[in-house]
């Protein structure tokens, strides 16, 4: 069985934010699979400098450029702030580039509305696309999430349940087919 290294991004780093409980739910449910490795991370994590930006800070954030690295792929859970995505994401995932080339990305989408950051979700593509990720088709998204976990974070609609396995179903096929790329078909962009 191949395992493959999928990382989870947490992409703002809002005070009171309800997207902590749908990426921290995520990572559980990618834990239970035995053919992923997985692990959280959190933009607010990163102190990223007000006067400097990009790939010339990468080696300040040793293990995201390892992650990411040794990545097959990546989610990225996004709340939607004013149908767009938090800079703070923005300035995370633009400390890397060439690391990305060729792996796989999937968006949770989170919002308090009922459109579950749909909008978010179409906002990042393009955006993932100049980094060189690969888009999955099979979002998961998160409306009304003020009533879909509780203040403790617990989840209360089991529905995510069958969501989660379709979403993360299909990043393991688009990773491992890419894992498979990058090994065995030459690219200016890796080595085989
Ligand atoms: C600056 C800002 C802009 C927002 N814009 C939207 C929006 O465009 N659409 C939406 O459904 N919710 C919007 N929201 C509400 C978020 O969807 C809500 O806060 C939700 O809980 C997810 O974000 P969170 O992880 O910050 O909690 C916005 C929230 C903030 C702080």
């Amino acid at each position: 069985m191949t395992v493959l290294n999928l990382p989870v991004l947490l992409g703002t780093n809002r005070k009171d934010r309800k997207s902590l409980f749908a990426a921290k739910w995520l990572v559980t449910q990618m834990e239970l699979r035995s053919e992923i490795k997985t692990r959280l991370f959190d933009v607010a994590d990163f102190d990223l400098p007000q006067r400097d930006y990009g790939q010339g800070l990468k080696d300040m954030f040793p293990e995201w450029r390892d992650a990411i690295m040794n990545a097959d792929g990546l989610v990225i859970v996004s709340p939607e702030y004013n149908h767009g995505y938090p800079g703070s994401l923005k300035a995370v995932l633009d400390l890397l580039l060439k690391e990305y080339i060729h792996k796989a990305v999937a968006f949770v989408g989170v919002s308090a509305g009922p459109w579950g950051g749909t909008r978010v979700v179409e906002a990042m593509v393009p955006m993932a696309r100049e980094l060189g990720l690969a888009v999955t088709f099979s979002d998961l998204n998160f409306p009304f999430v003020q009533r879909t976990f509780d203040e403790t974070g617990k989840l209360l609609d089991p529905a995510f349940e069958q969501r989660a396995k379709d979403f993360i179903d299909e990043l393991v096929w688009m990773a491992q087919v890419l894992k498979w790329g990058r090994e065995n078909v030459p690219s200016k962009y890796h080595q085989t």
